[in-house]
């Protein structure tokens, strides 16, 4: 499981539990200070996490390698929202999940191009504040 954008690494605490012993759980975040903190955290509530320093946009990943990619209040920080997406796309292994939260989006409508256009031909459903696309 790929969480992008993770801050203090607050979803991928969450998920490490739950992967079992041969999952893995990635932070990805643009400022190393947040993963200085969520390194932390992890330490305190006792789950392996590896955290990586980098962009949204173009992330430091081989493709296929994630069943499951997570944004919580990540997306919006993008520059290139459509290239955030396509990255979280390609990363995906096939019948992976991108699930992508947002609160206050401004313009629904600008996620669900970006989604559209990131995923390419996988279904893609979407509201207001959350999308979900799934690689077939
Ligand atoms: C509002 S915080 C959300 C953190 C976490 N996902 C949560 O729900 O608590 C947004 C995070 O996105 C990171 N960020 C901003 N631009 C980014 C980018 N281009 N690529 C990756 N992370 C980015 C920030 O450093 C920050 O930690």
């Amino acid at each position: 499981m790929l969480d992008v954008g993770c801050g203090t690494g607050a979803v991928a605490r969450r998920i490490a539990p739950l992967v079992g012993p041969l999952g893995r759980v990635v932070g990805l975040d643009i400022s190393p200070a947040m993963l200085a903190v969520a390194c932390q955290a992890a330490e305190r509530d006792g789950v392996t996490i590896e955290w990586q320093v980098g962009r949204s946009e173009s992330l430091p990943f081989p493709d296929g390698g994630f069943d499951l990619v997570v944004s919580q209040q990540g997306l919006q920080f993008a520059v290139d929202k459509p290239a955030a997406v396509a990255e979280m796309r390609r990363a995906l292994a096939p019948g992976g999940r991108v699930a992508v939260c947002l609160a206050g989006t401004r313009s629904p409508s600008d996620l669900r191009r970006g989604a559209r256009c990131g995923a390419a031909r996988a279904p893609c459903t979407g509201d207001a504040d959350a999308v979900l696309v799934r690689r077939n």
